[in-house]
């Protein structure tokens, strides 16, 4: 065995390393040249017996020297392929890009907003009121006064009021001494606060978040949506409620609905409605929807209470007009076919995703 061999070697070795492409194609060169049983290396290595003391003692340390060199030449070879499939792909124009996940609207949100187009088309006034509101606006003002047994449609969360609150109250003389605050049960009170700013005529829509004190299941949350409706005018009638609120229907579920109104009783409004519309799945039939009787009810409404005018601060018999009240998520239940009131507030991507 020469020192040229060695060197040779090692030449062969530094340049067959340097040219390899793949990690594979040097996990070659390391068996051909470092590999425990064949490697040429180590064949060598297995020679040093036969090789006279004097020289083992340089062959000996320049084999060893060889083998590191290879392994460190391995090394840092497999780094540069590993770094350069890197930098190759940070600049491949054709690798797939990365999809940017864009949020999207919930479908109550969405429903909501088709209902302020609709009657924004038919001009009216989109307007909001505070979701903690006094007892004034959401019960007295509305004609239902404290102890009034319709109180007791309406499950109420009370805010705890400071003491304080009521002492200055009480020592300003105002008229609602005990106005104690609430999160509001529906949105009505912002008819008051509404009226106590502007003089008829004017047609407007509330929407907004309400609240109830109850045990929740498939058809009730403890907070909720509702749009309230308010028309105002000299001569505002009946006829005309039922005129809007047929068309509101019709282009709300884009076709030809029919509505029905039924008796029924609020305080803040005399007469009182119940508004059903013809099933939208069965088309009046009966199915499981509508419980098999072919309408759904989807509003409360009446003709404005004289009472309620007066609390406004209008004379009671100087204007007439009619109110509604429906909620958003019965409206969406309908629209999409959607079985429980829960799954709007559940936050599963699965159902929301779907709109
Ligand atoms: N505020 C009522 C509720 O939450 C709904 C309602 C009924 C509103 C009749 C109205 C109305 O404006 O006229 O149950």
């Amino acid at each position: 065995m020469q020192k040229q061999d060695i060197a040779h070697l090692a030449q062969e070795a530094k340049k067959s390393i340097q040219s390899a492409k793949t990690a594979a194609e040097l996990e070659a060169l390391r068996v051909r040249f470092i590999g425990r049983k064949d490697g040429e290396v180590t064949k060598l290595m297995k020679q040093l017996p036969a090789l006279s003391v004097e020289d083992r003692r340089t062959v000996g340390p320049a084999l060893n020297a060889l083998k590191n060199e290879v392994e460190q030449l391995l090394t840092a070879r497999v780094k540069d392929l590993a770094d350069e499939a890197d930098r190759r792909q940070a600049i491949d124009v054709t690798m797939p890009g990365k999809k940017v996940a864009t949020g999207h609207l919930h479908p109550l949100t969405l429903v909501e907003r088709e209902i302020r187009d609709v009657f924004k088309a038919m001009n009216f006034s989109v307007v909001e009121g505070p979701e903690v509101e006094s007892e004034h606006y959401n019960f007295d003002a509305l004609n239902i006064p404290a102890n009034h047994p319709a109180r007791d449609m309406w499950d109420t969360f009370w805010l705890a009021t400071s003491d304080k609150r009521q002492a200055t109250s009480k020592k300003n003389n105002m008229s609602h001494v005990a106005d104690r605050l609430l999160l509001r049960t529906h949105t009505s009170p912002v008819q008051i606060r509404y009226m106590e700013q502007h003089q008829p005529p004017f047609q407007i829509v509330v929407p907004g978040r309400v609240f109830r004190y109850e045990a929740t299941d498939a058809s009730h949350e403890i907070n909720f949506y509702q749009v309230e409706g308010l028309m105002v005018g000299k001569d505002v009638t009946l006829a005309n409620f039922k005129f809007v609120i047929g068309e509101f229907f019709k282009r709300l579920f884009k076709k030809d609905v029919s509505i029905r109104l039924r008796p029924s009783y609020f305080p803040f409004v005399e007469p009182g409605l119940d508004v059903d519309v013809e099933c939208v799945k069965c088309g009046g039939k009966g199915c499981n929807i509508c419980k098999d009787s072919g309408w759904l009810e989807v509003m409360g409404a009446g003709m404005v209470h004289p009472h309620v005018f007066e609390a406004a601060g209008y004379g009671p018999h100087e204007y007439q007009g009619f109110a509604f009240g429906l909620g958003l998520e019965r409206i969406a239940m309908i629209k999409y076919n959607i079985p429980d009131i829960r799954l709007f507030y559940s936050g599963d991507l699965r159902f929301i995703k779907q709109f």
